[in-house]
């Protein structure tokens, strides 16, 4: 018999009578009679379900938000989660978090309030300075009445946490230490493994063939909480200790395959910039601490936001079974629309961003229709070499432009070794329309789509140029 344990606004937990691909959401609401945290879209969009989950690191605890509609019951196994339920003290004061919005005038309906409570409660954790309330709580979509007054609350308790989650943090962590790992969770006929090392997935994926494999679940999460699949196998990458690898040496950086957004961003950050702002606007900070890169690449959506940036700068991908390893350039790894040259018992392993030479230049830039939490429209990602004001080499690559994500091929060989000067962009969109023929869709048609990858380049070329170089943001 094996049980999910864990600890529920401080009370010790254990589940060992639902199915594993029961939501946490759906567990919280039926089983725990925890009310408080709201449905609203079930796919990761709206935030009324967040909730916070406590990880321990190094004898204290991590604070996280993440959307509880799209995790499965087991991956809350050897976690603090916390519930709107819960901030409060057993004497009915009020938490800094709730009582800031009280003051402020910001409290909304029932259903959005719960989520913002913790996604600011988390906000509160994270140490992350004032200026980061938005991308705090760009998760939680209402805007209906009150948001200057939310943003103003949130303002307010930015300084960091002064609260009894901060004074407790060893004690949290010690009973988390104290939970038994859940490597193997049965019910009926669904199992769900949780291997801990690289050699206990490869056992794993060769008992359940079919078994489907989970990352963070911001995709496949889909599968049960908007579909209600009920996957007969699942096995998570998440608790893997070789794929949380992360690396850096002078020559590149090394993303583990179940490294997430969160986590890979302060390497992004560092070393690619215009990369890190393009991954702080892929989904929200509740998705981000779940959804991981190699995710992204499994998927091979035609605008999965990675990839054109991963191709752009010449990344490789390690995919590791068994066998053995073998490592390709993610450009002949995605194969086609939602296609991966990813073979049976085989995993990605690890991310490889060669780190550009001096004076090589990168960006990304992404069009679509709403700001944050929005998936693309076209992406395109851009890399100059240049060498006495000419382009010795432009690699470009587009996302949203083709069945997958590609090479402007004509694009390039038409630039290279040309002068870098703004007098060769009128030819773009007739080079781009050689290169692409993009579909029309809800999102953009086929002009507007060849229009806007051509403004894109044109942007990387006013904001790379020598004589008068410019952040259009600024404008
Ligand atoms: C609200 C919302 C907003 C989003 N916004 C964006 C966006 O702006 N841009 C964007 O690109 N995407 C977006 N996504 C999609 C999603 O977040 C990303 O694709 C994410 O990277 C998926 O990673 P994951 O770990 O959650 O994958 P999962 O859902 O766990 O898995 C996805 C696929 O990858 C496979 N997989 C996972 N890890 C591995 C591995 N190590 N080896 C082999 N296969 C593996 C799984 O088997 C599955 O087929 C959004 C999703 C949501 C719900
Ligand atoms: S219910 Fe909307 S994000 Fe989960
Ligand atoms: S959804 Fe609550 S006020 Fe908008």
């Amino acid at each position: 018999m094996t049980a999910v344990r864990f600890l529920l606004n401080g009370e010790p937990w254990s589940e060992a009578g639902v199915p594993p691909t029961m939501t946490v959401l759906d567990w919280l609401r039926g089983r725990a009679r925890l009310t408080g945290t709201k449905e609203g879209c079930a796919e990761g969009d709206c935030g009324a379900c967040s909730i916070v989950l406590g990880r321990r690191v190094d004898g204290s605890v991590r604070y996280q938000a993440v959307n509880a509609c799209l995790m499965m019951l087991p991956q809350i196994d050897g976690c603090s989660v916390l519930t709107v339920e819960g901030l409060a003290s057993a004497d009915g004061l009020l938490h800094p978090v709730q009582q800031a919005l009280v003051d402020a005038d910001a409290t909304q309906c029932g259903f959005c309030t719960p989520g913002f409570v913790m996604a600011m409660f988390a906000f509160h954790h994270g140490g992350g300075p004032a200026e980061d309330i938005h991308d705090a709580l760009a998760g939680n979509l209402c805007r209906c009445t009150g948001y200057r007054s939310i943003v103003e609350a949130c303002r307010r308790i930015a300084s960091g946490p002064a609260d009894r989650f901060a004074a407790e943090a060893g004690t949290i962590a010690d009973a988390l230490a104290q939970l038994p790992a859940c490597t193997d969770y049965r019910h009926a006929a669904q199992i769900f493994l949780a291997p801990r090392s690289l050699a206990a997935l490869f056992d794993a994926m060769a008992q359940f063939p079919d078994a489907v494999l989970l990352g963070g679940g911001t995709d496949l999460g889909l599968r049960v909480a908007k579909d209600r699949e009920p996957l007969p196998a699942v096995i998570a990458t998440a608790g893997v200790a070789e794929l949380k690898r992360i690396a850096s040496s002078a020559e590149a950086i090394e993303l583990g395959g179940a490294v997430t957004y969160t986590e890979a961003l302060p390497l992004l950050d560092e070393h690619f910039p215009s990369f890190g702002a393009l991954v702080r606007r892929l989904g929200s900070r509740q998705i981000r601490n779940l959804g991981t890169i190699a995710g992204n690449l499994a998927t091979a959506s035609p605008i999965g936001d990675t990839l054109p940036c991963l191709i752009t700068l010449d990344a490789t991908v390690t995919l590791a079974s068994r066998a053995g390893e073998r490592t390709l350039p993610v450009e002949s790894f995605i194969t086609g629309y939602r296609k991966t040259a990813l073979m049976a018992g085989e995993v990605i392993a690890a991310i490889r961003i060669p780190l550009p030479a001096a004076g090589v230049e990168f960006a990304t830039y992404k069009v679509s229709k709403r700001f944050d939490q929005d998936i693309s429209t076209v992406i395109g990602a851009f890399r100059l070499e240049r060498q006495g004001g000419k382009a010795v080499a432009l690699r470009a690559a587009y996302g949203g432009m083709a069945a997958r994500a590609m090479r402007a091929a004509r694009i390039e060989a038409a630039f290279g070794g040309r002068p870098w000067t703004p007098a060769w962009l009128a030819d773009v969109e007739a080079l781009l329309a050689r290169d692409f023929t993009p579909i029309g869709d809800h999102r953009g048609g086929a002009a507007y789509r060849l229009r806007a990858a051509a403004g894109l380049l044109r942007r990387f070329q006013l904001e790379t140029s020598a004589a008068a170089p410019m952040r259009l943001e600024a404008l």
